[in-house]
Parts: structure tokens; C-alpha cells; sequence
């Protein structure tokens, strides 16, 4: 990433820190909290973290930060869920692990055409040296099959499965809000090799993209809350484009 490109993200993120957080990271910080937890303490989870972080692709944007973000907000959703269903504790705890490694292990493929198809392909295999049963894995393959925009998901005949497919989903399309444009953008930016006037005749289009999404959320919890997340992210890209024309 170059000079110039390191200092739009970093104007990108002051922009950014001047909008308030979306409700769903402000109502659900306790779930969230519980979330991180098991992320940087569950064994399974550490050891998939540490065999996926070389395999990611951070120059598209879709390296360890946006992967851990995918699954810190589907295990969030995971749990927000099952707790209102009054679920008991140890099984929301194992579909929260299970939504942090659908979330590292999504885009392992990204780099691949058709990229949600290899990657449950690429996910099967590398979960079966862990201890999760085939079931388990089956799930989090059909999850990450199902993570494409604009596509139809294939079912799951069990609710708790169901919900971690949908919230691997919600988890992914979040960061269509702000994530775009402090983070995704300008590595796409950078990969492409853009100018920033090019980058400016690409910004309108780009936008329309993100708002299309709005409407495709899934589980209960990401159809209440996305859209907001996704109308921060656009105010924050409003402003973003503003700064650009008014400095290149
Ligand atoms: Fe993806
Ligand atoms: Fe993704």
C-alpha cells in the first residue's frame, strides 16, 4: 500500500470516528464481549486462527480483520438469538465456536472463482484435522457455501444450523458498512493499482453496490440492525467521496 493511499485510509478513519457506532455494536455489547472471549481464549479457535492467518489474502481486503470481524458479529448474532430462545448455555457457547470458524474460514478461497464453493470445499478439509464432528462440519461447509450475495442459500433442516449459516451471512454483509471504506476499499485500492481521480469515477458505482445489500439480510437480528450499519457506512463513503474531489 502506498504513501498516498495509507493517508486517505487514515482520513477515511477520522471521517469514520466522527459517526456514532451502529446500535448493534452499542445494544450488544455483552454477547459481543462473550464473543471475543471465546476468540481469543477457545483452543479449537486459536489453532484454526494460527493454521488460516498465511492462507488469507490480505491484500484483497478479506485477510485476519475482516475474517474475525465476519466471525466476532455471526457469533454475536449467534448468540443474541439463542439466548432469546432461552437455549442453554453450553449450546450457544459450541454454535458461537462454530460461527468464529466459519467466519476465519470463509474466504480462505478468495482468490478462486466461485470462491464461496471452494472455500466450504478448502473448509471441510482443513476442519477435519480438528476435533468438530462431521456434522459440525457439514454445517459450517454449507455456511460458507451459502455466504455469496445475491444467491439463493441452500436450507438447513436443523434451526441451530439454519442460524449459523444466516448469521455468517449478516456477519459478512456488515462489513459493507463502514469496513468498506476504512478498510476494504483501499486495499482493493492498492491491488488494483488505482489513482485517486480513478478511484473517484469508481466511487458512484461502488455505492449504489453497497445499498443493493441492505435488503438481503437474514437471521432476525441482521435484518433489524444491518440496514443501519449499512446507512452508517454510506454516510461515512458520502463524506469520503466529498474529500476526495475536494483534494484530487
Ligand atoms: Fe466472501
Ligand atoms: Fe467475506
Amino acid at each position: 500500500m502506498n504513501e498516498v493511499i495509507h493517508r486517505l485510509q487514515r482520513e477515511a478513519e477520522r471521517i469514520a470516528a466522527r459517526h456514532r457506532a451502529p446500535d448493534f455494536y452499542i445494544r450488544f455489547r455483552a454477547p459481543m464481549a462473550m464473543a471475543r472471549r471465546l476468540y481469543f481464549s477457545h483452543g479449537e479457535v486459536i489453532a484454526l486462527r494460527e493454521y488460516v492467518t498465511p492462507l488469507l489474502q490480505e491484500s484483497l481486503g478479506h485477510g485476519l480483520f475482516h475474517s474475525s470481524r465476519v466471525g466476532l458479529d455471526a457469533a454475536t448474532i449467534i448468540c443474541v438469538e439463542m439466548e432469546a430462545a432461552r437455549i442453554d448455555r453450553v449450546r450457544i457457547e459450541r454454535l458461537m465456536v462454530l460461527g468464529l470458524m466459519a467466519g476465519l474460514l470463509h474466504d480462505i478461497s478468495r482468490g478462486e472463482d466461485n470462491h464461496a464453493e471452494a472455500g466450504a470445499v478448502e473448509a471441510e478439509k482443513v476442519l477435519a484435522r480438528f476435533p468438530v464432528t462431521d456434522e459440525e462440519i457439514r454445517s459450517v461447509a454449507r455456511a460458507i457455501r451459502n455466504h455469496e450475495a445475491f444467491t439463493v442459500p441452500i436450507r438447513s433442516r436443523r434451526p441451530a444450523f439454519q442460524l449459523l449459516s444466516d448469521s455468517l451471512y449478516d456477519g459478512d454483509k456488515f462489513r459493507w458498512g463502514r469496513d468498506t471504506f476504512t478498510h476494504t476499499l483501499w486495499h482493493m485500492m492498492s491491488h488494483q493499482g488505482l489513482t485517486p481521480r480513478e478511484l473517484i469515477e469508481k466511487f458512484p458505482w461502488g455505492m449504489s453496490g453497497v445499498v443493493r445489500i441492505v435488503d438481503t439480510f437474514r437471521s432476525t437480528t441482521g435484518k433489524h440492525f444491518g440496514p443501519e450499519i449499512i446507512e452508517n457506512g454510506v454516510a461515512i463513503g458520502r463524506e469520503i467521496y466529498q474529500y476526495l474531489l475536494q483534494n484530487y
